[in-house]
């Protein structure tokens, strides 16, 4: 939790990638290729934060969502700390928690709305959001800002902990405002992305992406990533380098030692 710096590839013991937090964290196989890619034609010249910050631009693109210019030339964290993994926002979290988070970080509560849009694609695990299906906060019930028919499916899909369940509940392929529509009917997959809806400080935002065309999403969307991507970047003369594999820190170059001279 370092800005864009891609120190959750870093692949060793205590690191972000083997936290718990990190458990469900799938894909990186396609970064490593990527850059398998690069090191053979152009070595040294792209780090890993800019694959990860353009590969979600191309994502996005692909899935008919919009574009926006990556600023490149991040370099690579050379730390990562198993615990900081923690400090990524859970599905847990209530409103108050998520807007703290997202201030911390210089984003305001208009950017966590538009970001949270980011599940308008993409899986959960049932475990995220486990707790809403039975016994929610003590009640015995499901949370009451589930729907009903939703909440049954859901259960249906969840027999195991593990299972995957797409975070948009209607179009989870492509990329529209279906999203923000589904929370008004009780079919926000997270109990984060249900808050949105129900919270005085974000439901403003929520009702104008559902009001609205979907353009202004998509352009607030593509503001809001750039954004997002410049938190922290580590700049020089912080530790911070190109690596040469994504999973580790460059192995530091061997000073040559001089023979002793002799007579
Ligand atoms: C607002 C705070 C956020 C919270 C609480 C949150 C929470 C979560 C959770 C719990 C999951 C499912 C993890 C699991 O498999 O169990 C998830 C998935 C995902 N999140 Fe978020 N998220 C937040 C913001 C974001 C942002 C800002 C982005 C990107 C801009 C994002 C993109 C995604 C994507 C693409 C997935 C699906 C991953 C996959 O299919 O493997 N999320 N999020």
């Amino acid at each position: 939790m370092q800005g864009c710096d891609a120190s959750i590839l870093l692949n060793y013991q205590n690191s972000e990638r083997r936290a718990y937090a990190s458990r469900t964290l799938r894909g990186f196989q396609v970064i490593d290729d990527i850059q398998a890619k690069f090191e053979r034609d152009i070595p040294k010249r792209v780090s890993c934060a800019d694959i990860l910050t353009a590969g979600a631009r191309d994502a996005t693109l692909l899935l008919g969502g919009p574009f926006w210019e990556v600023p490149l030339g991040r370099r690579d964290g050379k730390t990562s700390v198993a615990k900081e993994a923690d400090l990524v926002p859970q599905g847990r979290k209530n409103a108050t928690a998520l807007i703290k988070i997202f201030q911390e970080r210089g984003l305001n509560i208009l950017e966590l709305v538009v970001l949270s849009g980011a599940h308008i694609i993409g899986r959960s695990s049932c475990r995220s959001f486990q707790h809403r299906l039975a016994n929610y906060k003590g009640t015995g019930g499901p949370d009451p800002t589930l729907d009903r028919l939703y909440w049954r499916n859901l259960t249906q899909s969840c027999k195991r902990s593990s299972n995957l369940v797409n975070l948009d509940a209607t179009t989870p392929k492509t990329s529209d405002t279906e999203y923000y529509k589904n929370l008004g009917k009780k079919k926000g997959l997270l109990s984060t992305d249900q808050e949105l809806y129900s919270d005085p400080r974000t439901a403003p935002f929520v009702s104008t992406f559902v009001n609205q065309l979907p353009d202004l999403f998509y352009n607030q969307f593509a503001v809001s990533m750039v954004k997002l991507a410049n938190v922290k970047v580590p700049t020089p003369p912080n530790e911070n380098e190109i690596r040469l594999n994504c999973n580790y820190v460059n192995p530091t170059p061997r000073k040559k030692v001089n023979p002793p001279r002799r007579g």
